[in-house]
């Protein structure tokens, strides 16, 4: 990790000039040095004005994580629960250091956070598109001993929770896609990566990753519809981070008490498909139906012929059924 090119992006972070020697001069490197740092963040897709006279800008600034600001705005009872944070400057896949720290035997309450991803990982193997200081991507671990079965619905519970954070910055038109795609005006705006390591009927420990945009660069390529939370609301990734830990701490440590069946209603409430046509792909077969909500351990339902049906899996995709 390279504490100077984080250096030299919070020198350029309120969007204004600065010479690349009064840059080299407060880093006590080179030119050169600023330089290539310079040309790194352009190669991550950072826009870098360059002007003869004035030096280097990052047009509209840019914000970086940092520690003291997350912990500073955390509530009381999610800061208990961190025992460690870290932010990475980039790394393939903040769920990835998770699972490594877990394997060093450190499970319970680790946070990471990444400026950027090279290898972002969504549901079904897709690329989780994440380009360096804009949005967030966030993992933690939590244990439990109960196993797997106590985790039913986890995923979803965790989709309300980041809904709920959204609204409280005063977004109104926030929707979740089952099983934990979270939406702004019906186009994907985050997303929640669950994994499971361990004993499944017994001491087991999971890995929560959530990917929210909150403002992507302009001209970045996704394969589906998607927006970002910039378009909605005014809000700094260091108040979000702090959000997101804040709602979604808590829950995880009271989650084997309460189970799926404290967040059910709730995301029964922000259901996109809910009473409308859609269509499942299963590993066997695709079902077409109108959806009808959630079961309560967060299976889908559907109605098909005036029968309903439920369905689980971590290979099972919805999509609308525009065709109906
Ligand atoms: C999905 O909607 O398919 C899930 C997306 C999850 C993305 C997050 S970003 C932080 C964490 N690290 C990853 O590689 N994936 C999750």
């Amino acid at each position: 990790m390279s504490d100077t090119l984080l250096r030299i992006v919070d020198l350029l972070g309120d969007g204004d000039f600065v010479s690349g020697s009064a840059l080299a001069g407060v880093l006590g490197v080179s030119r050169t040095t600023v330089w290539k740092h310079l040309k790194k963040l352009e190669e991550w897709g950072v826009p870098i004005e360059k002007s003869r006279r004035y030096g280097y800008q990052i047009p509209g600034g840019m914000e970086l994580l940092s520690d003291k600001h997350i912990i500073r705005r955390v509530s009381g009872s999610a800061r208990e629960l961190v025992s460690c944070l870290k932010i990475l400057e980039s790394t393939g896949s903040t769920n990835s250091v998770v699972r490594a720290r877990i394997e060093e035997g450190f499970a319970q309450g680790f946070v990471c956070f990444a400026e950027r991803q090279s290898g972002g990982r969504g549901r079904h193997g897709r690329e989780w598109v994440s380009p360096f200081g804009r949005n967030l991507y966030m993992s933690f671990s939590w244990h439990f001993e109960e196993g797997a079965a106590a985790l039913e619905g986890l995923s979803l519970a965790v989709g309300v929770g980041v809904a709920r954070v959204i609204e409280s910055f005063g977004v109104h038109d926030v929707a979740l896609k089952w099983p934990n795609d979270i939406l702004l005006s019906r186009q994907k705006v985050g997303g929640v990566l669950l994994e499971m390591m361990g004993d499944p009927v017994g001491s087991c420990k999971v890995i929560v990753g959530v990917g929210l945009n909150l403002g992507m660069p302009k001209g970045v390529e996704i394969g589906q519809p998607w927006s970002d939370l910039s378009r909605y609301a005014k809000v700094g990734r260091n108040e979000l981070a702090s959000a997101l830990l804040s709602e979604l701490l808590p829950m995880l440590a009271d989650y084997s008490g309460s189970g799926f069946s404290d967040y059910h209603a709730q995301w029964e409430s922000y259901d996109a498909y809910r009473n409308s046509p859609i269509k499942l792909q299963t590993p066997r077969m695709i079902v077409k139906g109108v959806g009808r909500g959630v079961s309560n351990t967060g299976a889908i339902k559907v109605e098909s012929n005036g029968v309903i049906e439920s369905y689980s899996g971590g290979e099972i995709s919805l999509r609308p059924d525009n065709d109906h």
